[in-house]
């Protein structure tokens, strides 16, 4: 059998100081998976003209999936790329709180649930005008809900298509049967704001209770989203799947990571039928570039959901014990975790406790 093949784009600011040490670790543990780098950013900017290369297009479809850093800006089309042209249509971020993350909560040992986001619709990629344009659209007929067109202003879309939606659905639908066959629930919850938006949310409320109805072993259970928020931080051990549009997604992700202890621990994977990339959670955190203090358990999360991916179950697995090894021993943390640890030595931690290294 071929081994695979995965493309490595660092992205910007601290971002590459995660993806090169998760890398090197990755390849002690599969040695036999092939990394391909590839340009993207300042350096693509300087070396090529253009942030995203073909070189770095041609390496992504070669690859059978990508590992991505972030993207302060610079990177920012690569990361379009890997979402609409690879058409990976679900984010899935896991959220669990392992012993030893500095949590803010009193009993963050009940976090234990994965976020499924729609990763292509929604108010993304931005599709924005002028208000003068919505005259062309048909009136609501109420007059407090009519467009401002004699105004100067901006407008913004959403949109939300049957098969996306869908498909959502459906593989929300898998992730909660997955599970419940780990021990699980089973129980599918979506948080939208179909008060308001019925053409959109209320359609993916539909969509997703009918998904759920074709499975007798889930359940179901919705929220506005508004409410889902609160409902992160009060009360995560009744969430198992939580289904989200993209922009909800997107900022309840980041809530969900704070519930833990922060950016730093939140790993994401992101599947299409052909495709995926596994990327962080966090941004490329420009506050802490060149400092060395990065903390790459994410990154490394992410490496984690890859090897998974890519049917290598068991160095997943060995990653995964590594990391949570080296946090509940607890001697050696992140600075974002309360540590003093920079990333190099904390990666190190982790490495003394993967298998080879015989502890
Ligand atoms: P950010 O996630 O980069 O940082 C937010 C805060 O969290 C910062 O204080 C940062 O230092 C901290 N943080 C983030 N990751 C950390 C880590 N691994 N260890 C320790 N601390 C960490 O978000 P931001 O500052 O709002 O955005 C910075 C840039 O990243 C922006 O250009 C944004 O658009 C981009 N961004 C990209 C992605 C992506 O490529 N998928 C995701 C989110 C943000
Ligand atoms: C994320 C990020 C991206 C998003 C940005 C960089 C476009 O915040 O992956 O969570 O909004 O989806
Ligand atoms: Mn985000």
């Amino acid at each position: 059998h071929n081994p695979p093949l995965v493309c490595v784009v660092p992205g910007d600011d601290a971002a590459p100081e995660v993806v090169r040490p998760t890398v090197e670790i990755l390849r002690e543990l599969a040695p036999e998976i092939r990394f391909a780098e590839a340009p993207c950013g300042r350096e693509a900017q300087a070396q090529y003209g253009t942030p995203f290369p073909d070189v770095t297009r041609e390496a992504i479809d070669a690859a059978d999936c990508t590992l991505f850093g972030a993207s302060g800006g610079p990177s920012r089309p690569i990361l379009w790329y890997l979402r609409w042209n690879k058409e990976t249509y679900i984010n899935v971020r896991p959220v669990r709180w392992i012993p030893g993350y500095r949590s803010p909560m009193q009993h963050p040992e009940r976090i234990d649930y994965v976020i499924a986001r729609d990763n292509l619709e929604g108010m993304y990629p931005p599709r924005e005008g002028d208000v003068a344009e919505l005259a062309a659209l048909p009136s609501s007929g109420s007059w407090w809900m009519a467009p401002p067109v004699e105004k100067a202003g901006a407008y913004s879309i959403k949109v939300s298509t049957d098969e996306q939606m869908q498909r959502v659905a459906n593989h929300a639908c898998d992730l909660a049967l997955q599970r419940q066959s780990a021990g699980y629930p089973g129980r599918v919850t979506l948080g939208a704001k179909y008060s308001i938006q019925p053409r959109t949310d209320g359609r993916f409320r539909a969509i997703v209770k009918e998904a759920v109805s074709q499975h007798p072993s889930l359940t179901y259970q919705e929220f506005l989203v508004d409410d889902m928020a609160r409902r992160l931080v009060a009360s995560p051990e009744n969430l198992d799947v939580v289904v989200l549009g993209n922009e909800h997604g997107d900022i309840l992700a980041d809530v969900s990571s704070g519930t833990i202890g922060g950016l730093g621990l939140s790993p994401s994977a992101c599947y299409g039928e052909n495709y995926a990339y596994f990327e962080p959670v966090h941004g490329s955190a420009p506050d802490l570039a060149g400092q060395g203090v990065i903390n790459p358990t994410a990154m490394l999360l992410s490496g984690a959901l890859m090897l998974d991916y890519l049917g290598y179950n068991k160095q997943a697995s060995a990653l995964t014990s590594a990391i949570e090894q080296t946090y509940r021993e607890g001697t050696l943390l992140p600075v974002d975790q309360g540590g003093q640890a920079g990333t190099h030595e904390f990666v190190q931690a982790i490495r003394a406790h993967l298998p080879e290294h015989g502890s």
